[in-house]
């Protein structure tokens, strides 16, 4: 949560770093600000409650002087969104300003010694009270900023991701990390730092990701020096990233979600690309296939991971039990993280995450690592934290998901979960041949299919404003259908809301069935596969009770599509990839509702995308 964002060089600063706020956006949304060192040597803080669009309108009369400078938007942890709270924070002397993403966690004794040593706080923030900390260190023991900053840290507990910068010091950032991700653009005769890549991508490849507890020092015409807390020095590795610009872009659609949507078919193919063989008769993922024993002696899979992609975590437990007969469990890696769980050495746990730097499934990667499991990712984000510090996983290759509301990073999850139940399926010989060949063949089908399923979404807009009026939904599903029935309910309750729950259809007897009226809709995934008529009495039975019933149904259904008050149709496929087109006209519903109730899909209030808070 949160997006940094900084740059020293030959350019001028603001323009930079208010783009690369722009694109980190996503990360955090409620206020925004910007600290430069003018030509005068002295620092400029400008910061403002709401977007980015908002600071720009406020610094516009202001000096945008410098070429080196930090910017900030923010996630509200410590401190409600207002102009105070906004980063950066500048210390008591105005010489020192930070921006940082995190929390402090012991903040409130550092700041009780500060009072009493007369230091004042004109924010109600963590952060202001690690830059008064830097400073009073700084003053009291003499030393230059880096050794100021350093020392500060040992005494900090919590996340951060760091940026400060001093008066009468144009030519250094000094920038630390810790659980909180930092990235290092290293340009020619320029710096940028920020939260991702996405904000420099346009000026360098090059970059250095920090490690946890690194301290970089960014000197204007010199090397990045790096150290670590406790004083280590580092050598910088420095690394080529893969992006290109116009993954940032709309690319002419109104939003990034609906882009995102729309690039399914060709980002799931490219997730398959070089996995699945030319005669589809072979899988192979060099991340199990290098640890096969691992694989073959497993006795257990955990998955951990939080919300969508907890979703694709249950889909897989279908997908590995059915194939690999391995046992499953998914756990929220919230819970897992702080209840002791029983970890053996021949299990293996499985992490999901786009962004690959959601706190709670970083600290259940090092809980398993800790207690001995090998430890494998499922990432998008290349070079994030997760895939960093797991023993080895597979990443989905969709590019950047800017929409704060996932949606090709889930279908890509399912889809490389897929590809490991197969990979692990043939290793163990749990599958035989011809039925391996066949969901290979059908896997390779999913691309076109998935074309097929966006061609409802002109119905799909044209049906939505019906349901404007909704206060609650129910969606609903049946086995590999029921992670896809709380996917398409998270989606709506995101975007649009409106509050949404989703349950296995079979359990609506069991309470929710009271809250059917005619006012409810009820979402219902009942493809013509898996339990198809079982799903079908479920639908009769809020149909009795006058619920709205809107089914996504497979192509040609008159039976469902007959009771349904409107319905979706999906092409056939086998009953395990359905999930992989179910989800989209879901996508679909969600977003077209949103946008006829006027909200903001692509930043929704009181989301971030990439939840580096606990
Ligand atoms: O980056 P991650 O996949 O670890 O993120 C996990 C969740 O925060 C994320 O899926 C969240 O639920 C999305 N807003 C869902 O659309």
């Amino acid at each position: 949560m949160c997006g940094i964002v900084g740059y020293i060089g030959n350019k001028q600063a603001y323009p930079i770093l208010i783009k690369g706020l722009h694109r980190l956006e996503y990360r955090g949304y409620d206020s925004s600000g910007v600290a430069l060192i003018n030509d005068k040597n002295e620092i400029n803080v400008y910061k403002t409650k709401g977007k980015v669009e908002d600071l720009e309108k406020y610094a516009s009369d202001k000096d945008l002087s410098g070429t080196i400078g930090i910017a900030h938007t923010r996630w509200a942890t410590h401190g409600e969104p207002n102009d105070s709270n906004a980063h950066p924070h500048y210390s008591q002397s105005k010489s020192l300003a930070i921006i940082h993403n995190g929390i402090i966690e012991n903040y409130a004794i550092i700041k009780k010694d500060l009072i009493k040593r007369g230091y004042e706080f004109k924010s109600d923030t963590d952060t202001e009270v690690l830059v008064q900390l830097i400073e009073h260190i700084k003053e009291k023991n003499n030393v230059d900023l880096t050794k100021a900053v350093q020392l500060a840290l040992t005494q900090a507990v919590g996340a951060y991701a760091i940026a400060v910068i001093e008066k009468g010091n144009p030519n250094q950032i000094v920038a630390a990390r810790k659980a909180s991700p930092l990235v290092i653009g290293v340009g020619d005769d320029e710096f940028f730092l920020a939260s991702d890549a996405t904000p420099f991508v346009e000026y360098t490849k090059k970059v250095i990701y920090l490690n946890d507890e690194e301290i970089a020092t960014i000197t204007r015409n010199d090397e990045v020096h790096i150290r670590t807390i406790s004083d280590v020095e580092k050598t910088p590795e420095l690394k080529e990233i893969e992006m290109s610009l116009n993954e940032l872009e709309k690319g002419g659609f109104p939003h990034f979600m609906l882009k995102e949507i729309h690039e399914q078919p060709k980002r799931i193919a490219e997730a398959m690309r070089g996995r699945i063989n030319i005669n589809h008769d072979n899988v192979a993922l060099s991340g199990i296939i290098d640890n096969k024993d691992k694989f073959l002696n497993a006795k257990r899979i955990i998955i951990v991971a939080c919300g969508t992609s907890w979703h694709a975590g249950l889909i897989g437990e279908y997908l590995l039990e059915e194939f690999t007969r391995i046992p499953v469990e998914v756990e929220y890696a919230s819970e897992f993280r702080y209840r002791n769980p029983i970890i053996n050495k021949d299990d293996i746990v499985i992490a999901i995450s786009q962004s690959g730097e959601t706190a709670d499934t970083l600290a259940a990667v090092e809980l398993a690592r800790k207690k001995g499991a090998f430890v494998y990712g499922i990432c998008n984000v290349i070079g994030s934290s997760i895939p960093r510090n797991t023993d080895s996983g597979t990443y989905t290759h969709v590019g950047p998901e800017i929409g704060v509301a996932s949606t090709k990073a889930f279908t890509a999850q399912v889809t490389v979960l897929a590809l490991i139940s197969l990979t692990i399926a043939n290793m163990k010989g749990s599958l035989d041949k011809k039925r391996y060949k066949e969901l290979i063949d059908e896997l390779a089908t999913i691309p076109a299919k998935m074309e097929e399923t966006l061609k409802t979404n002109e119905n799909i807009q044209k049906i939505a404003p019906i349901f404007t009026y909704a206060k609650n939904f129910i969606y609903l599903g049946r086995g590999y259908n029921y992670p896809v029935a709380l996917e398409g309910a998270l989606k709506l309750k995101e975007i649009s809301y409106i509050h949404a729950e989703g349950y296995p259809a079979a359990e609506m007897k069991h309470g929710p069935i009271a809250l059917i009226d005619a006012e409810m809709p009820v979402v219902f995934i009942a493809p013509h596969k898996g339990m198809y008529e079982k799903t079908l009495s479920n639908i009769e039975e809020v149909k009795a009770r006058k619920g709205r019933i809107f089914s996504i149904v497979t192509k040609g259904d008159n039976v469902v599509s007959k009771v349904s008050d409107y319905s979706i149709e999906i092409p056939e496929t086998e009953e395990c990839f359905v999930p992989l087109l179910a989800t989209i006209p879901l996508q679909l519903l969600a977003y077209h509702i949103a946008i006829m109730k006027g909200c903001n899909v692509d930043q929704p209030r009181n989301l971030a995308k990439s939840v580096t808070v606990e």
